[in-house]
């Protein structure tokens, strides 16, 4: 397995462009299965993820072509051959679990492996399975799968979301748009990639109102055609990118950056002592001085501050003056950054779904590595601005979620390298 070599220098400066979003992308391609007519996303980003989703759609019947070196993505389902989403590629990605509302939707019938849990929290699946009984689905759980019919076509109906969840939402979204009737899904989640994906569909004629808030209705139609779409910013990329001058010094803009899409997190960062300017290609970080403060930070579905953020936040506030306390309020099992970051000298102290970060001058380099995308970003940071040398394993955890990281970075002079295994 590869991993990457991080030597920690001083300021970075320049500019990061930052691809579309993975999680939007992720959403986006089965809305693919919604209709036998061309479904195009262009600015999608070039990540295991999505060859993975390739692989799934591939499975299922429907043909996915990259063009423009992966930026584009031309899709078809004209011929849906198979329904039966298999557990080898469920297992690597949980998204796989969204091509159920859309098969249901079109074909009446479809059968998806559960994902099972992963690293940072059991994720069941529970309320994708509710949302679609709430439109008349009939489902059976066996042998590991999802079995689940529509004989007469779903019906639109009410989902009463007990908690916020993107996928299930975006699982409903879909199969509400082909449902006949009205669906209005209540405590539906808001963030960017929800809106994003209401938009592609209302492209492809679906009726649509709401996303972007608590309660979106949906006006069922008979049949969605083909249409083109760009997929959104990555929000989290850009999160991500924006923490290199915050930690290392300097300053870097993220080209094609938007605030509304880190409102929360930019808010954190001001209070930190990072300052973000809104410029004509995207957006400007740099640090007002060269101490950060300790802040406090609550994860919370958007537009709170994403817990897909959560770790490379910490990464920053390991080296700010004082005490900080980080809470994760979305997922159970999102601290495995810490032990690494001790590694490097860090002191955190965690207790259930609280850690407390006391900051230190500065880190030191060691060889870490991390169980999931987010972690292994954070090392990287964490990395930037360490004293030596940082090496982190397992990147085949980043490759799902960051395209071309080292060139990126590089690109705003740091010091980093892939060394690929022997
Ligand atoms: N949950 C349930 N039952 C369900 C669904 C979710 O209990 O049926 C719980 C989850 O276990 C979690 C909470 O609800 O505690 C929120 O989960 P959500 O469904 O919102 O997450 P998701 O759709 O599985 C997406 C992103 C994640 C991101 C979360 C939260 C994709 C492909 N994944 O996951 O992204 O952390 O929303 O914003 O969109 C990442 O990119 O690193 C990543 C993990």
């Amino acid at each position: 397995m590869d991993s990457i070599l991080v030597t920690g220098n001083g300021p970075l400066s320049g500019q990061i462009p930052i691809a579309g979003a993975k999680n939007a992308c992720l959403t986006l391609m089965p809305a693919t299965l919604l209709s036998d007519e061309p479904l195009t996303l262009t600015n999608a980003p070039r990540l295991s993820d999505i060859r993975t989703m390739t692989e799934l759609l591939g499975s299922l019947g429907a043909e996915v072509s990259q063009l423009q070196d992966g930026q584009v993505l031309a899709m078809s389902s004209h011929d849906l051959n198979n329904h039966t989403a298999d557990y080898d590629i469920v297992r690597k990605m949980r998204a796989s679990i969204l091509v159920l509302g859309p098969m249901l939707a079109r074909d009446g019938h479809a059968i998806v492996s559960l994902p099972g849990g992963c690293a940072i929290g059991a994720r069941p699946v529970d309320l994708h399975l509710k949302a679609l009984e709430a439109l008349g689905a009939e489902l059976e759980l066996k042998d590991g799968y999802v079995h689940a019919k529509a004989p007469g076509g779903l019906k639109g109906g009410k989902v009463d979301f007990p908690l916020v969840s993107v996928g299930a939402t975006e699982n409903a979204l879909m199969a509400a748009t082909l449902a006949k009737g009205t669906t209005v899904i209540t405590n539906a989640a808001r963030e960017p990639e929800i809106v994003d994906l209401a938009q592609c569909l209302q492209k492809m004629g679906a009726q649509i109102e709401g996303e972007g808030t608590s309660t979106i209705t949906i006006q069922g139609v008979d049949r969605l055609h083909g249409a083109t779409h760009p997929v959104v910013t990555d929000r989290i990329e850009l999160g991500t990118y924006m923490l290199a001058p915050a930690i290392c010094g300097g300053e870097v803009e993220l080209l094609g950056g938007r605030m509304g899409l880190v409102g929360a997190f930019c808010e954190k960062l001001d209070e930190a002592g990072i300052d973000v300017r809104e410029t004509e290609k995207g957006l400007s970080v740099k640090r007002r001085s060269d101490h950060v403060k300790a802040v406090d930070v609550t994860t919370e579905p958007f537009p709170g501050f994403p817990t897909d953020l959560q770790a490379q936040m910490m990464a920053l506030l390991c080296t700010a003056d004082g005490v900080s306390v980080l809470e994760e309020k979305i997922f159970e099992n999102r601290f495995m950054h810490a032990p690494e970051l001790l590694r490097m000298g860090a002191q955190i102290d965690v207790h259930g779904g609280t850690a407390t970060v006391t900051g230190v001058d500065r880190l030191k380099g060691a060889p870490v590595m991390a169980t999931d995308l987010r972690a292994s970003v954070s090392l990287i940071l964490a990395g930037l601005a360490a004293e030596g040398d940082t090496t982190v394993s397992r990147v085949y955890h980043l490759d799902r979620g960051y395209e071309h990281v080292v060139r990126k970075l590089e690109g705003v002079g740091a010091k980093i390298e892939r060394i690929k295994e022997q």
